[in-house]
């Protein structure tokens, strides 16, 4: 069997080296903002994201150039997300894999500065003819990951909801969760489905099955991050743990607690990789062991 954790490093090895070709070195006195973007992307993050989009694409013979432009954008978009949700507005965090959170190392303004600087970069690179020669299949790109980072069903949504339930009366009710879950942190991991199959030129039916999946391990995906939050290992996850609890965050954890928690991802994953077996067989190898790694990783 082919060893997941492997087959993700060989892969964020091949984009992290070509990351900085992203990031041209100027100076001037506005390049401040560059570097807080570089730091906040070049350095260490699993992209994991990136690695979806490609593997989805690769179910329809792609290979790792023809993916890179589209999946560099998931990346800096999803690192945005990253830096404005550690500012002390938001969840107040002070370390971000493994080092101090962009807001730390700079200061607030130029956090927030880089944050809409890597939004606004990611759609630069889907919107140049470099990531694909079609303008429809870029408008399709574009489309799809304004909806999937949105406020209306989008990330910001989640981050929304997901700010709102710390302060509500009854935050926990499944629903609630499970919703602040899907948008948050779903709707990024489906578009990486989504963008491999716009790349390939899937068919409606594909395109479905692999939404299918991505809706599943998306969800189990946040439940791992909230489980990590609990019982991860610090110098593994670099991230300060127990911030959840603290914050009064609304959680399939908080709610049911850790053990229900654990079936309830590994329910989703059953199903996930039942999905895209169905769909696409042997060639769903990868992304069944992806599936897997969501829920078993420590970092
Ligand atoms: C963390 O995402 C934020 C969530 C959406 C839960 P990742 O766990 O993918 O973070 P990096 O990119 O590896 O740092
Ligand atoms: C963050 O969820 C999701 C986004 C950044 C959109 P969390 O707040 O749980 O992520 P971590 O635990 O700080 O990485
Ligand atoms: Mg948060
Ligand atoms: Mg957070
Ligand atoms: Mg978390």
């Amino acid at each position: 069997m082919e060893n997941i954790k492997e087959i993700i490093s060989a892969y964020s090895a091949a984009f992290n080296t070509r990351l900085p070709e992203f990031f041209p070195i100027k100076t001037a006195p506005e390049s401040r903002v560059v570097e807080a973007m570089k730091y906040s992307v070049l350095n260490g993050g699993k992209r994991l994201r990136p690695f979806l989009l490609n593997e989805s694409a690769a179910l329809f013979g792609l290979n790792f150039d023809q993916t890179l432009r589209t999946a560099v954008s998931l990346e800096c978009l999803h690192s945005y997300s990253l830096i404005h949700d550690d500012l002390p507005a938001m969840d107040n965090d002070d370390l971000r894999r493994g080092k101090p959170t962009c807001h730390k190392a700079f200061d607030e303004a130029t956090a927030i500065l880089a944050g809409d600087g890597l939004l606004t970069y990611a759609f630069e690179i889907l919107g140049s003819e470099k990531t694909h020669p079609s303008a429809e299949i870029r408008i399709k790109l574009i489309e799809l990951l304004s909806t999937a980072a949105g406020a209306f069903n989008g990330m910001v949504a989640g981050q929304m909801l997901d700010l709102y339930a710390e302060t509500a009366q009854s935050a926990n009710t499944e629903n609630l969760i499970k919703h602040i879950e899907e948008m948050k942190t779903g709707r990024l991991i489906r578009y990486a489905c989504e963008a491999g199959a716009v790349l390939g030129i899937a068919s409606a039916e594909e395109q479905q099955s692999l939404a299918s999946y991505a809706r599943k391990i998306g969800i189990a995906f946040q439940i791992a991050d909230d489980i990590l939050d609990v019982e991860g290992d610090a110098s593994l996850v670099g991230k300060t743990l127990h911030k959840d609890i603290q914050q009064g965050k609304a959680t399939f954890v908080s709610l049911y607690g850790l053990e229900e928690a654990k079936k309830m991802a590994g329910r989703h994953i059953d199903d996930a990789k039942e999905t895209i077996a169905g769909a696409f067989g042997a060639r769903a190898h990868r992304l069944q062991l992806l599936a897997d790694f969501i829920i078993s990783r420590k970092y």
